[in-house]
C-alpha cells in the first residue's frame, strides 16, 4: 500500500493530460505580465570579466545578457554551438561583449584552454557561474549506471572542474565570485524518479560550501542558487506534470529563467559581499510550501 507522502509526490511527477496547454498558457501570461529583467543595466559588472556556461539557452543565457547588460565581458560555454553563436549575436547587437567557447564542462582540458584564453585576452577573471546541467529521469530501481554517470558528470564534477580551474584566476584578480547553480532536488525533499539528479545536485552543493571555506579567506566567495521548477529546455524535453508540479509551490507557478538569473547576478556582485558557503532557495516558496501540503494530507 502507497503511503500518503508517495501518493503526494506521484500526483506532482507523473504526466498528465493537457500539459502542454497548461504551460502554455502559463508562460503566456506570465511573459505577458511581467516586466523584462534584461533591460538596461546599471554598469553594476563594469570591466569585470565573467564565464557562464550552458549558455546556449534557459537560465545561463539570461545570466550571460544580464551580465553583459551591467557591463561585464561574458566567456560563454555550452555543447550547443548553434545556442551559444545566437546568445553572442544578441549579445553584441545590444551592444554587449560576449565570446562563445563551445566545450563540454566535463572537459578538463577545454577548461585549461579556456581559463588560458580569459588570461591571453583581458588578463582577469571575476566571475563563474557554473550554470551547465542536465536532468535524466529514473528511480534508484530503473536509473542507469549510464544516466547516473553522466549526471554526476556534468551536475558535480562539471562544477567542480569550474572551480578547480578558476578559483585561481579570480584569486589572481583580486577575488571575486563563484555560484553554482543547483537545485531544491539536492537538499531538500526527495523527489521522485530523479534519483542521478538529487545525488549530483547534492553533490554540487556539498562542493559549494566546502569551496567556500577554502576560497573564503582568498577573497573569492562561492555560492548557490536552488531553483525550483523553471520553464526551460529541460523541463519541457521532460515529461513532468508541470500543473501538479506548479501547484506545489506557494506561488501556484514556475519560474521564468530570468527570475533564477537575477538571484545569480545578486550573488556574483558585491550586494552580496558577506555572503558566503550559502544557497538561496529561489524557487516559489516550494520548499516551504510543500511541508506544509504534505502535513496536510496526513
Ligand atoms: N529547469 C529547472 O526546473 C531547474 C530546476 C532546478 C535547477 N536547474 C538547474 O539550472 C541550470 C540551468 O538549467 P535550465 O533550466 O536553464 O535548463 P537548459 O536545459 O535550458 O540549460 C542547460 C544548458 O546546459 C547545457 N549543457 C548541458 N550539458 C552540458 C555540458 N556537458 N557542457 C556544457 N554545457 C552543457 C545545455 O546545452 C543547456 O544549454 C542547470 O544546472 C539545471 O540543473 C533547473
Amino acid at each position: 500500500m502507497k503511503s500518503k507522502r508517495a501518493e503526494f509526490f506521484e500526483d506532482a511527477i507523473v504526466t498528465g493530460p493537457g500539459q502542454r496547454e497548461f504551460e502554455e498558457k502559463v508562460y503566456a501570461e506570465q511573459k505577458a505580465k511581467r516586466w523584462s529583467r534584461v533591460a538596461k543595466g546599471t554598469g553594476k559588472f563594469e570591466d569585470q570579466v565573467v564565464i557562464v556556461t550552458g549558455a546556449a539557452g534557459g537560465q545561463g543565457e539570461m545570466e550571460a545578457k544580464m551580465f553583459a547588460q551591467q557591463g561585464a565581458k561574458v566567456y560563454m560555454t555550452d555543447i550547443k554551438e548553434d545556442g551559444l553563436a545566437r546568445v553572442e549575436a544578441a549579445i553584441k547587437d545590444d551592444g554587449g561583449e560576449a565570446v562563445a567557447f563551445p566545450m563540454d564542462v566535463v572537459d578538463e582540458v577545454a577548461w585549461q584552454k579556456l581559463v588560458k584564453k580569459v588570461d591571453d585576452e583581458c588578463g582577469r577573471l571575476d566571475v563563474l557561474v557554473n550554470n551547465a546541467g542536465i536532468c535524466v529521469n529514473g528511480s534508484i530501481l530503473t536509473c542507469s549506471r549510464e544516466d547516473l554517470n553522466r549526471m554526476m558528470d556534468v551536475d558535480c564534477w562539471g562544477v567542480y572542474n569550474g572551480m578547480h580551474y578558476c578559483a585561481q584566476a579570480i584569486i589572481d584578480s583580486g577575488g571575486g565570485a563563484i555560484v553554482n547553480i543547483c537545485s531544491y532536488q539536492g537538499n531538500h525533499f526527495g523527489p521522485g524518479n530523479l534519483i542521478g539528479y538529487a545525488m549530483a545536485k547534492a553533490a554540487a552543493l556539498g562542493a559549494t560550501r566546502a569551496a567556500a571555506t577554502d576560497l573564503g579567506p582568498l577573497g573569492v566567495r562561492v555560492n548557490a542558487v536552488n531553483p525550483g521548477l523553471v520553464l526551460s529546455d529541460m523541463t519541457l524535453a521532460r515529461g513532468q506534470n508541470r500543473k501538479g508540479l506548479s501547484e506545489a509551490s506557494s506561488l501556484k507557478r514556475y519560474a521564468l529563467p530570468e527570475e533564477i538569473a537575477t538571484v545569480a547576478l545578486f550573488l556574483a556582485s558585491d550586494d552580496a559581499s558577506f555572503i558566503n558557503g550559502e544557497y538561496i532557495a529561489v524557487d516559489g516558496g516550494a520548499t516551504t510550501y510543500l511541508h506544509l501540503a504534505t502535513a496536510d494530507k496526513q
